[in-house]
This record gives C-alpha cells, structure tokens and sequence, in this order.
C-alpha cells in the first residue's frame, strides 16, 4: 500500500495546489494518494455549524468535537489494518522539523485534521490518544499563528511526500541539502549553490569550485554551511 494521506476541513479547495508539480505527479503515478474531506458534511443542522462558543467564556469559538469525532472514523474505517497517525495542526504544537518529517514518511495513514477558530474541542485529540490504533500528534509550523491549519497541512505534506521513493527525480538531491547536513555543532543549513555564468554582475563564482578537486570542495562547503548557519538571522 502506498501511502494514504486524509486531510479534514471546512475549506476543501485549499487543497487544490496538491494538484501541481511534484506532489500532483506522484499522485498520478501512484505513489501516494490523497482524499480531502469536508468536516461540514458531518454535521446535521442546516447551516453546518461546526463551531461554538467556550466552556469558561473568552473570545472566539471552539470546534465542536462530534463532527471531528466522526469524520475521523469513517477515514479510520476506510483504512483498515493499519495505524492511524492523527495530526492535529495548532500552534500549540511540537514542531515541525525536518527529524518529524522523516518520521512522518514511514506512516502508512496520515489524518490531518485542520482546525479553525481557537482550535477544536481537546476532547478529539485525548479520545484519540487512547484509541486502538491511533497515534496523535499535536503539530506547529513555527511560533506565529495562522488563521487555520489548511496552510501548515500543505507545509507538512511536501515535507512528507518529497521523501518517498520515486517523488524526487535525483534522490541523492535530498542528501545535501538544509537541515539534513550534520555538523559538529549539530544540524546545518545548506552550503550556497551557483550555476553558469562564471560572472554575473561583476560577481564570480568561487574558484574553488572550479578546481575538479572533490575533497577541497566538499571541505569549502561544509565551512559555508557552518558560516551561514551561524549567521542565520544575522
Ligand atoms: N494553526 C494556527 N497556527 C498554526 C501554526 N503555527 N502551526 C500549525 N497550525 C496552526
């Protein structure tokens, strides 16, 4: 079975870039496939409210949990025999990394359960936690808020879905690259590229790029990766 991605939202057409470029190609080669799901399809009431107001009061409004609750099964029952991995964007989360994308790319069952809002109901991700066959895991994109997790699913599955076996033309493009270079000080970003012409605008391309000789390379690189990592934000 190829990896299987579910993604649950209110706003389904969020997902259409998922058509484009490398992820669209390894859709129609079968690498992976993708079903997006409208959570308002799970409600009862005519407006397909999917939302109300806190426990507790404050601003802003909760994600009600059964719509979630049942929106969930039906993509768990869809998929049987394998473990659920429930991602649950907010920014609340642990972060992503390129470590849990590595990890991620090993799940055969992928839910991405988009909230809106101020988040859904935590009575969905507690249920799941103890669930048979499910793994939860609370996600963030970074340390800012977003107006939903539309945007950070898509970050994530390209993050994913560029690690699976036949989705990247050259597979040994994702051995040098940011965050994949392992240093003594730790993780490294990745060392600056050029390409022809040899001088453009008066800049030049490093010489030692131009020597053939590999071993002066590579060393030349890993002494820009440290550098540039050092001086990031800088
Ligand atoms: N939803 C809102 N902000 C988010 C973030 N930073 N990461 C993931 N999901 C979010």
């Amino acid at each position: 079975m190829s990896n299987h991605f579910d993604v649950i939202t209110i706003f389904p057409d969020y997902f259409v870039p998922l058509e484009l470029s490398l992820i669209g190609k390894a859709k129609s080669a079968g690498l992976i496939s993708i079903e997006i799901h409208d959570l308002r399809a799970q409600t009862n009431d005519v407006h397909g409210s999917v939302d109300d107001t806190p426990y507790g009061g404050g601003a802003g409004m909760v994600m009600s949990p059964e719509p979630w609750g049942k929106a969930i099964d039906e993509v768990a029952q869809a998929n049987p025999d394998v473990i659920h991995e429930l991602i649950v964007l907010t920014p609340a989360g642990e972060k992503l990394t390129q470590k849990l994308a590595n990890e991620l790319v090993n799940s055969k069952h992928l839910i991405f359960a988009c909230g809106r809002y101020e988040g859904i109901d935590i009575r969905v991700t507690d249920f799941y936690r103890s669930a048979q066959n499910f793994k939860v895991r609370e996600v963030s994109i970074g340390d800012y808020v977003l107006n939903g997790g539309e945007v950070a699913t898509l970050v994530i599955m390209e993050a994913i879905i560029r690690l699976i076996p036949g989705v990247i033309g050259n597979p040994a493009s994702l051995d040098e690259e940011s965050h994949t270079l392992e240093g003594s000080e730790g993780i490294l970003v990745e060392y600056p590229n050029y390409t022809k012409p040899q001088e453009w605008r008066g800049l030049k391309v490093p010489e030692v790029l131009l020597s053939g000789n590999h071993g002066l390379i590579a060393e030349y690189r890993r002494e820009q990766a440290k550098l540039r990592t050092q001086n990031l934000g800088k």
